[in-house]
């Protein structure tokens, strides 16, 4: 039987600065996403990339003396060796400079310009350059951009509109009829009343600049970005080339994971452009929340307030920051970061908790039977609590999982690692260990110790790619105790498994240290 397949997608991101925590934060989202489909046998597409036209690039590009393909080339290449140091699972990274992408969306607009679904006309608005959005009269706030807030200009051109406004009741009907169409559902309420206001054409084309994929049939004009970079959804998958096997095969994408700020272009832009396409729509835009500084700022390059997360992974290793950001912040909401917080939340759950557990088993079975536990095992009622939380707990994560809800997965997981911990310290093992005639319940107890932490290295997998092979390496468990259908069995550590101590997971941080220390790196 061919496999399930699973399409996700993370955003593609502007090559304008350097990336900073809150493009990590979206990509290791999807990255958790995406592994964890692959953990339950799924075929995996994932994709991520970068959105390299438009006038903010083009002037960025200008102000350092170079031509814009230097410019974005030089930042990609930052964002890609991110992803690399981040162990970011990308099955592809689509950049909207590829020449594939480029004739493809010059195939997508000549269609719909044939099928009467783009036109030509005149456009007069404000045009706000960073957010490359053209706005009329009454949605400017206070005469700036009602996105940002910052200076709109005025300006007139020639134009190709798209048909967007006759798309209104049918994307109103997609709401009502596909609730789980777009997700959380406060994004959907603004987004049925932004509908409800009314909408414009879209203008899809722009004559004030050139850094664009040029309309192949009226050269003066290039795409709008946001034509442009919409579509990378489909064209990554060869949409618009001669090969369009993977389209067939991975589309319609599952979920497109975006920020909450650009819902309104997947939302609304985009299922009407697969509408006038005649293509299936994504199964479902889920808009995240953001990171926020201690002001109550988004942190973005355009503020300078940057988090690199390099530094991060660099001092506290790459799982950790990954751990943090999903177990920290609820994927729907904003969340305010702090160096404190991720400090705090490294030193408790992995260094102190799961860490511990780890290095306490390895370390009493070395002590006791030299990494070998005896065959015998004698069992007591009291590990049947340990036993039937941890054969219950995958399908409680399977639940928050299939709901984006990672940080309740992961806080699930954590309560198996607390009650292991607790465990140890009921049925004191070095009591045991005083008594000769407890060796078979000392041994049950450390093997018992062993199948959580394996069930447990399972379920943080997506999470944490890294750290669980290491633990799954400690307690000697094989390749198919690891697997997703064995996280919810009891017993599946081989009985002659070589078990053994490793080096600390997570060493704790000295908190006041290493606070002024990254705050020296950040200044
Ligand atoms: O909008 N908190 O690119 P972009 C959380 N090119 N997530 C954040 C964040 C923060 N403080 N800052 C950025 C674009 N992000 C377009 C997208 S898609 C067809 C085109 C994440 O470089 C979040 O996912 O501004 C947000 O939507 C994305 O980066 C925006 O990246």
């Amino acid at each position: 039987m061919p496999k399930e397949t699973f399409y996700i997608t993370t955003p593609i991101y502007y090559p304008s600065g350097n990336p900073h925590l809150g493009h990590s934060y979206c990509t290791v989202a999807t990255d958790a996403m995406a592994r964890y489909k692959r953990l339950k046998g799924c075929d995996v597409m994932f994709l991520t990339g970068t959105d390299e036209h438009g006038q903010k690039i083009e002037l960025n590009a200008a102000k350092e003396n170079l031509n814009p393909k230097e410019y974005v080339d030089n930042l990609v290449s930052r964002f890609r060796k991110l992803w690399d140091i981040m162990d970011i699972s990308n099955d592809r990274y689509i950049r909207t400079t590829d020449e594939f992408h480029k004739k493809a969306v010059q195939k997508i607009f000549r269609d719909l310009y044939d099928k009467g679904e783009i036109y030509k006309g005149n456009y007069e608005g404000w045009y706000c350059t960073p957010c490359e959005s053209f706005w009329t009269e009454t949605q400017l706030v206070d005469g700036k951009c009602p996105d940002c807030g910052r200076e709109v200009k005025l300006t007139k051109e020639e134009a190709y509109f798209f048909k967007l406004s006759k798309y209104a009741d049918d994307l109103l009907k997609l709401y009502a009829e596909n609730p789980e169409f777009l997700e959380p559902e406060s994004r959907r309420n603004e987004m049925i009343s932004f509908i409800k206001s009314g909408l414009n054409d879209l203008c899809v084309s722009r004559t004030s600049f050139s850094w664009g994929i040029p309309v192949d049939f009226d050269k003066k004009h290039v795409v709008y970005v946001w034509l442009d970079a919409l579509t990378n959804y489909i064209t990554a998958l060869g949409y618009g080339s001669c090969d369009n096997s993977d389209f067939q095969k991975y589309w319609p994408a599952n979920v497109h994971f975006v920020g909450k700020e650009i819902i309104r272009f997947h939302a609304i832009i985009w299922p009407a452009i697969l509408m006038a396409l005649d293509l299936p729509l994504p199964h479902k835009i889920y808009g995240h929340g953001w990171l926020l500084f201690g002001d109550g700022t988004k942190m973005s390059k355009s503020k300078g307030n940057v988090v690199d997360p390099q530094i991060l992974c660099d001092r506290y290793g790459v799982d950790a920051i990954k751990y943090f950001l999903l177990r920290e912040i609820p994927f729907g909401s904003d969340s305010i970061f702090t160096n404190e917080a991720l400090i705090n939340r490294i030193n408790s759950d992995l260094a102190n908790d799961l860490g511990n557990l780890v290095s306490r088993t390895g370390a009493m079975v070395e002590k006791y039977f030299d990494g070998k536990l005896p065959e015998t095992l004698q069992k007591d009622d009291m590990d049947n609590d340990l036993i039937s939380m941890a054969i219950s707990l995958r399908d409680k994560y399977e639940s928050y999982m299939e709901k984006f809800q990672f940080s309740n997965a992961l806080s699930e997981v954590f309560k198996l690692v607390s009650k292991a911990n607790k465990y140890i310290d009921e049925t004191m093992p070095w009591a045991l260990s005083r008594d000769p005639q407890k060796t078979n319940r000392l041994a049950c107890v450390l093997y018992n110790l062993c199948e959580s932490l394996r069930i447990i290295s399972i379920l943080i997998t997506p999470f944490m790619p890294n750290t669980a092979p290491v633990i799954q390496q400690q307690i000697g468990a094989t390749r198919d105790a690891v697997t997703w259908d064995s996280a919810n069995k009891w017993g599946l550590l081989p009985r002659d498994a070589q078990i053994k101590k490793g080096a600390v997971l997570f060493p704790r941080i000295d908190v006041q240290k290493e606070l002024d220390e990254l705050n020296e790196c950040i200044k």
